[in-house]
């Protein structure tokens, strides 16, 4: 049985994934209305991640006993004025999430809860790389984005992304 508060955090989360989710196909969407289709892959497979996310806390939550409550999700309300928007809000956006899951991550350790602690391990990985990515993205854009040619061939990078399923399995 999993301590109440650990459990309430683990519960919220699933609403933040799902939220991520939102705010990256929001932001896939910004990039495929203005022709960057590249950027706009690269988002929309960063939402099937953060789906991925939100199914691994929800099943989690669900092999320790927990029938987790689905709180509404936010609609995304971030205002995408130049192309170099999602991409700060996008590494904004993870240290918020580094900063929460760290959260549950200190509620685990406070009660001695191991097996959340190990559950908890692959997304303190991940958050690093997830900060790493947005990050490098970002300081690509600044070093690149202005000039056409540059943009054109970023975006074609990113349009390489593909899918493939979280490493950690339950
Ligand atoms: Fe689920 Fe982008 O962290």
């Amino acid at each position: 049985m999993l301590n109440k508060k650990v459990a309430d955090l683990l519960e919220n989360q699933i609403n933040k994934e799902l939220y991520s989710a939102y705010l990256y196909l929001d932001m896939s969407n910004y990039y495929y209305a203005n022709n960057l289709d590249g950027f706009g892959n690269w988002y929309k497979i960063q939402a099937q991640e953060e789906r991925d996310h939100a199914m691994l806390f929800l099943e989690y939550l669900q092999n320790n006993g927990e029938a987790p409550k689905l709180a509404a999700i936010d609609a995304p309300d971030k205002a995408f004025k130049t192309f170099r928007d999602p991409l700060a809000a996008a590494l904004e956006h993870e240290e918020y999430v580094t900063s929460l899951i760290n959260n549950i991550y200190a509620a685990a350790l406070e009660t001695h809860d191991y097996r959340t602690l190990q559950f908890l391990d692959w997304f303190v990985k991940e958050q690093g790389e997830e900060e790493k990515n947005a990050n490098d993205i970002l300081g690509r854009f600044d070093l690149f984005g202005s000039d056409p040619k540059s943009l054109y061939a970023l975006d074609a990078e990113l349009g390489g992304r593909t899918y493939s399923a979280p490493s950690l399995t339950l």
